[in-house]
C-alpha cells in the first residue's frame, strides 16, 4: 500500500509573494446553484481541489454536464434527470448536503443521506431540514435515505435558532425558485454567502441582504445562465499568512479582500505582526518577537472563524506567554493541538478551550493531518520549526489548497511531496 507525505524543511523565514486562489467555500454551493439556471454556466478563479471535483461528479452524474477545466468549470444542467446522490457521493464531503436546496428548487424532490466531511464532532443537519419543511418540504426518513419532496416549494419565514453557513445557503438556493417570498433572520453573513447570492443575483433572482442576518429572496419563475468569477479564499489567504508569521518572515498576498479578514487580521496585529494594505495586495511581516492573545473565541462571521483557529494556534506555539482559545462552534475541532504537541508545542485543551504555553521553538517531526484546517495548521507550524516534518493524510489538505506544495515552495518553504510505501510509515528518511 502507497501512502503520499509531504515533508517540509522548517526554519527558513518565509520570504516571497502569492496569489490567493479562489474561494472553497464560495465555489462548492455556487456549483450546485448552477443546476437551477438555464444554458451554460461559466465559473473563473474555480481552485483545483479534490471537493471541486468532487461536486462536478455528483453534478455529472445527476445527469448535468460540468466539466472543470484549469481554472475553469463550465457547467450546463439542461439535461440534470435524477435527484437522488448515493451514499458514497454524499460521504465525500460536507457540502453534498448543499444539493439539497437546488434539487428541491429545481426538481420538487431529493434523496439523500447524511454528508461527510471533516469529522469536526456531531455535525447534525437538523436545520436544514427544519427550514425545507417550513418551505413545504414534506421530508421522511427511512434507514439511512433521507427522502424530501414538495408538490409546491414556497416562500416562507425562517428564523434560524444558528446562523449556519450551510442551512443559509441551501434555503437561498431553495427560495430563488420558490413561489413568493422568503424571509430568513438571524441568517449567517460570511461573505462566501454574500458570493452565492452575487452569482444567483447575475442570473436573474432576486435576493437582497445577502451579507446580513436578515436575508429577502424573492421567488421567479425562472434563472438564467451566467459567468462569474469566485471569490478570493479568505482562509487560504489565512494560511499564508500564518506562515510566514510562524516562520517569522514575511509576505505579500495578492488577490486578497482585506474586509473579509478584518478578524484574522486584528489578532496578527495583536501578536505583533505588521501589516499593510495596497489595492488588493496585503503585505505581512513577522520579524521579532510575537506575543501571545489572552483570549481567542472562535465565532460565527464577522468573529473570528473556526477555520483559522488551529491556523492561528500553529502561530501561537511559539509566542512569547500564554494564548487561549475558545472554539464555541464545532465540539471536536481540537485534532491538531496533540499533533502540535508532538513538534514541541505546549498544548492543554479543557472542554472548549485550548490553553497555549509559548515555546521557544517547534521541531520537526512525524505528524498527521486529521481534518483540512488542522492539517493545513501542521504545515504552517512545520515551515517555522527547525529540521523536518513528515505531514501524512494529505487528501484532508487536497480537499481545499490548491497545489498547496507548490505555493510553500514559491514562499521559500522547501517542500516535498512524494509517495512511500505505508510499511516504511513513521520511518520515512529525513
Ligand atoms: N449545525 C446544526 N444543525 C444543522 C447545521 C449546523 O446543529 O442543521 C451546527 C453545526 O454542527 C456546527 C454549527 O452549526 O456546530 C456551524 O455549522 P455550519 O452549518 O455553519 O457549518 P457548515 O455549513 O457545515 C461551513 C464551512 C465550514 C466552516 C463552517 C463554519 C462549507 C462547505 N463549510 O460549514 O468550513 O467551518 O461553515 O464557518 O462552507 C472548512 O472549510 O474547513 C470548513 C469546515
Amino acid at each position: 500500500m502507497a501512502d503520499e507525505i509531504m515533508r517540509i524543511t522548517g526554519g527558513t523565514p518565509v520570504r516571497g509573494e502569492t496569489t490567493v486562489q479562489g474561494a472553497k467555500n464560495s465555489v462548492l454551493p455556487i456549483m450546485a446553484a448552477a443546476m437551477l439556471c438555464q444554458g451554460e454556466t461559466v465559473l473563473t478563479n474555480v481552485p483545483q481541489l479534490s471537493d471541486v471535483y468532487a461536486a462536478s461528479r455528483i453534478l455529472n452524474r445527476l445527469g448535468a454536464h460540468c466539466t472543470p477545466d484549469g481554472h475553469t468549470v463550465t457547467i450546463n444542467a439542461a439535461d440534470i434527470c435524477r435527484a437522488e446522490i448515493p451514499d458514497a457521493d454524499m460521504r465525500a464531503m460536507r457540502s453534498t448536503i448543499m444539493f439539497m436546496g437546488p434539487l428541491l428548487g429545481r426538481m420538487r424532490q431529493c434523496t439523500l443521506t447524511r454528508p461527510g466531511g471533516c469529522a469536526l464532532g456531531a455535525r447534525p443537519i437538523n436545520l436544514h431540514l427544519d427550514a425545507m419543511e417550513k418551505m413545504g418540504v414534506i421530508i421522511r426518513c427511512t434507514g439511512e435515505q433521507i427522502v424530501c419532496t414538495a408538490d409546491k416549494l414556497h416562500g416562507a419565514r425562517i428564523p434560524l435558532a444558528f446562523p449556519s453557513v450551510g442551512v443559509t445557503e441551501n434555503v437561498i438556493m431553495a427560495a430563488v425558485l420558490a413561489e413568493g417570498e422568503t424571509v430568513l433572520t438571524n441568517a449567517a453573513r460570511e461573505p462566501e454567502i454574500a458570493d452565492l447570492a452575487g452569482y444567483l443575483n447575475r442570473c436573474g433572482a432576486k435576493i437582497r441582504g445577502a451579507g446580513e442576518g436578515t436575508i429577502v429572496i424573492e421567488g421567479v419563475p425562472q434563472l438564467h445562465a451566467a459567468e462569474y468569477r469566485i471569490m478570493p479564499d479568505r482562509i487560504a489567504a489565512m494560511t499564508w499568512l500564518c506562515a510566514a508569521a510562524a516562520s517569522r518572515g514575511s509576505i505579500t498576498l495578492r488577490d486578497v479582500r482585506t474586509g473579509d479578514l478584518e478578524n484574522c487580521l486584528d489578532l496578527l496585529r495583536r501578536a505583533g505582526c505588521k501589516l499593510g494594505e495596497c489595492d488588493g495586495t496585503l503585505f505581512l511581516d513577522a520579524g521579532g518577537v510575537l506575543r501571545s492573545i489572552r483570549e481567542i473565541v472562535t465565532m460565527p462571521y464577522p468573529g473570528f472563524p473556526t477555520d483559522a483557529q488551529a491556523l492561528l494556534m500553529a502561530v501561537l506555539a511559539t509566542a512569547h506567554g500564554t494564548s487561549v482559545f475558545d472554539e464555541t462552534i464545532f465540539e471536536d475541532r481540537y485534532k491538531h493541538a496533540g499533533e502540535l504537541v508532538r513538534m514541541g508545542a505546549d498544548i492543554r485543551i479543557k472542554g472548549t478551550a485550548a490553553v497555549v504555553e509559548g515555546v521557544h521553538c517547534l521541531h520537526g517531526a512525524y505528524v498527521e493531518a486529521m481534518d483540512l484546517r488542522g492539517g493545513a495548521a501542521l504545515a504552517v507550524a512545520a515551515a517555522g520549526a527547525e529540521g523536518q516534518t513528515v505531514l501524512h493524510g494529505l487528501h484532508h489538505i487536497d480537499r481545499g489548497y490548491d497545489h498547496f506544495a507548490e505555493v510553500f515552495n514559491s514562499l521559500g518553504i522547501r517542500t516535498e511531496r512524494m509517495v512511500i510505501s505505508t510499511s516504511s510509515r513513521g520511518k520515512t528518511s529525513a
